[in-house]
């Protein structure tokens, strides 16, 4: 059975033209004029795009008390129908540590989703066993390993610890990820806050000003150059931390920084609603902030000083958030956005010439597979590659409402935004995911995406470090202290 894409413009990162795409097998074997297939998908006036990658997201992870309450069913068909064909998941180890860890989130995936995943490690604390079971996670195909500076009592771990991870990341070819916020100045905010009677959700953003993910950001990357390995700065959002980003980058470190959907669009005024509901519903770290961060966000995304558009998709309920009232350091941290991230990043950075819509590619696709080391595997439209595509109408539009999303959420942080560009078809390895009469999920037919370790980066960073690692300078006789 072949299925051929026809009529469609391609665009990918670097080229935007007119082709057909064959698809066999689940990959592509031909791109060019008037292809033939047993089945046809009609692309007249629409976009062929790879498939959306989202590498930030929570599904059921136990966090905070609690546990997200978007399934890995519910998540992948969020994504699928927003036009993303690949969710990189965030494992947390329990007691039992990374391997059980890694099995549990497999088993949960591989019964419920629709599209293809991967996983991200978290390192927590330091131990030998983390030494060892890093090694082990590398070989399972998880070459990126998730460190919390921020969650103090919980997920924190400190420079020392982050250090020792970062040098073993290096020497295994995984890259480092990191939540960079000081977590010892947001316990020291969050006590004084509540302390002063600040109790409300607004609180939380007090809490962690952009201070405290700036300082944050230049230090682990200070820490990941010292340690030799390249580093991913997850959910950057702010100027302070975006400039830590930048500043690196022109000094020829290699960091990577990724905005979310959310801090490109939603600022602080969320937390003033006197809706208690509506404000703790937008908590997350770090918290949305004062318009002119989102300035600098879409200007590092065009000038290539970030990389990455996620939604780091970390769903509760309202309920689920009600656990902080009175206590606004007790809601579950984290806001959903999987299946709105393509069609609001189209309308409010393609449709305003913010972005091109090659940019567009890099940053939902292409950059993060090349990072991941899955490129061209994932993020592209090339003959041999998976068939992971989205059909994209660039003139249909919705407006974002929780009664008609995908996620089982009860609310949407997006509720009443207008889009135009959505999914026509969503493929997953050539098959039709969403589209006309596809608009159920399809539990099980997901796949584990491995990945190798040591992409290039990772390899010249090692041969670097390899030409200028400290060596004894060998001194004669002569040249030396009397007696020594
Ligand atoms: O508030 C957030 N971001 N929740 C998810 C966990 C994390 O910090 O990424
Ligand atoms: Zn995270
Ligand atoms: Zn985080
Ligand atoms: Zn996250």
């Amino acid at each position: 059975m072949s299925t051929v894409i026809k009529g469609g413009t391609i665009v990918t990162a670097d080229r935007t033209y007119a082709a057909d795409v064959l698809v066999e097998g689940g990959v592509i074997t031909a791109i060019g004029p008037d292809l033939k297939g047993d089945t046809v998908i009609d692309a007249e006036g629409a976009y062929v795009m790879p498939g959306g990658i989202d590498p930030h997201t929570h599904l059921e992870m136990p966090f905070m008390g609690t546990v997200t309450a978007e399934t890995w069913e519910s998540g992948t068909f969020a994504a699928v129908s927003g036009g993303t064909t690949l969710v990189v998941d965030h494992i947390i180890p329990g007691e039992g540590g990374m391997l059980p860890a890694l099995d549990t989130w497999l088993e949960r995936a591989t019964r419920q989703a629709s599209c293809d995943y991967s996983f991200h490690m978290s390192v927590t604390g330091w131990s030998e066993r983390i030494f060892d079971d890093m090694a082990a996670v590398v070989d399972r195909g998880v070459n990126t390993f998730k460190h919390f500076m921020a969650y103090k009592g919980a997920l924190m771990v400190n420079d020392d610890e982050m250090f020792a991870s970062f040098s073993r990341c290096r020497d295994l070819g995984a890259l480092p990820f990191v939540h960079a916020e000081n977590g010892d100045m947001v316990a020291s905010l969050q006590q004084q806050l509540l302390a002063e009677g600040n109790r409300g959700p607004e609180a939380h953003a007090y809490s962690r000003p952009p201070a405290v993910e700036g300082e944050a950001t230049n230090r682990a990357i200070m820490i990941a150059d010292a340690a030799g390995v390249p580093v991913y700065i997850v959910h950057t959002s702010s100027e302070e931390a975006h400039e830590a980003i930048r500043r690196w980058r022109q000094a020829g470190t290699r960091v990577w920084g990724e905005p979310l959907i959310q801090h490109l669009l939603l600022d602080e005024g969320v937390y003033n609603d006197p809706d208690w509901n509506y404000a703790a519903q937008r908590v997350m770290s770090p918290p949305f902030r004062d318009r002119k961060h989102q300035d600098s966000l879409w200007a590092g995304l065009a000038a290539g000083s970030l990389h990455v558009v996620a939604t780091d998709h970390c769903a509760f309920t309202t309920e689920q958030k009600q656990a902080g009232r009175g206590d606004f350091t007790r809601i579950p941290n984290g806001t959903g956005g999987l299946e709105d991230r393509m069609p609001l990043l189209w309308t409010y950075g393609v449709e305003t010439g913010r972005i091109t819509m090659n940019e567009f590619v890099a940053i939902t696709s292409t950059n993060i597979a090349q990072i991941l080391n899955i490129y061209p595997r994932k993020g592209a439209v090339m003959v041999g590659t998976d068939a992971d595509l989205v059909v994209w109408d660039p003139k249909a539009g919705k407006t974002i409402a929780a009664a008609t999303q995908k996620s089982i959420i009860d609310y949407n942080v997006f509720e009443g935004w207008k889009v135009t560009g959505l999914p026509r078809y969503t493929l997953s390895r050539g098959d039709v995911v969403w589209g006309p009469g596809v608009d159920a999920p399809q539990p099980g037919r997901g796949r584990h995406v491995t990945r190798p370790a040591f992409p290039a980066v990772s390899r010249a960073l090692s041969t670097w470090r390899e030409l200028t690692a400290p060596r004894p300078v060998v001194r004669s006789p002569e040249f030396m202290p009397i007696g020594v």
